[in-house]
């Protein structure tokens, strides 16, 4: 059995097809790294606050993890890097000193500037050096001076 276009169309992609893969690559969108999510708590947080940097899922086993702000895995961007093997952190160029790393792969940023806020990733590497990451984001506001509200029965003054 032969398809009727079959033989006319040889060599040639049809339209269809060619609309379809240019569809298809618009859309495409990288495969979610689900394994690794990461959450922040809380999400909006307010000047001085600490912030948990929570890793769910983590993959057992790793070789290391490295901990990145931004959404990249930037060299001049690294906080801190955990090396199994050896229990050893080491910390990079974006550490600042209010970073504590746990052994579960959360990161707690301890008093939180308005700096801190955007995106933060995760970077692991399993034991066949195959690696994954992941990003999470939170937001810091600052913390208004508290007003000071003086009332009486009569009226109230700010
Ligand atoms: C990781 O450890 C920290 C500190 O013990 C804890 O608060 C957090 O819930 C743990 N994260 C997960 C995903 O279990
Ligand atoms: C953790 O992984 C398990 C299976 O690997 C999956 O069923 C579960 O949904 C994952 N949890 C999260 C929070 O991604
Ligand atoms: C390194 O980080 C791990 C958590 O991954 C922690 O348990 C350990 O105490 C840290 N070691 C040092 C020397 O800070
Ligand atoms: C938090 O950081 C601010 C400056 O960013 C500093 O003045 C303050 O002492 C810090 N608080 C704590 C509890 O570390
Ligand atoms: C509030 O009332 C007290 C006396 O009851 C008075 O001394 C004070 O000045 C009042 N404050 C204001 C802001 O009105």
């Amino acid at each position: 059995m032969k398809l009727p276009s079959a033989s006319h169309c040889k060599g040639h992609i049809p339209w269809q097809g060619l609309l379809l893969t240019v569809s298809l690559l618009t859309f495409w969108i990288p495969p979610p790294t689900a394994q690794l999510p990461i959450e922040s708590v809380p999400f909006n947080a307010a000047e001085g606050q600490d912030v948990l940097l929570l890793v769910h899922n983590m993959t057992e086993n790793l070789q290391a993890y490295h901990w990145y702000k931004g959404q990249g895995v930037l060299k001049n961007q690294l906080i801190i890097s955990h090396i199994s093997k050896t229990q050893v952190n080491i910390s990079g160029p974006a550490y600042s000193g209010r970073e504590i790393l746990f052994p579960n792969g959360s990161l707690l940023l301890q008093n939180v500037t308005l700096e801190d806020t955007g995106y933060y990733t995760l970077q692991t590497i399993d034991e066949i050096f195959s690696t994954d990451q992941a990003s999470g984001q939170f937001h810091v506001y600052s913390e208004l001076p508290k007003p000071s509200v003086t009332s009486n029965n009569s009226h109230t003054t700010e």
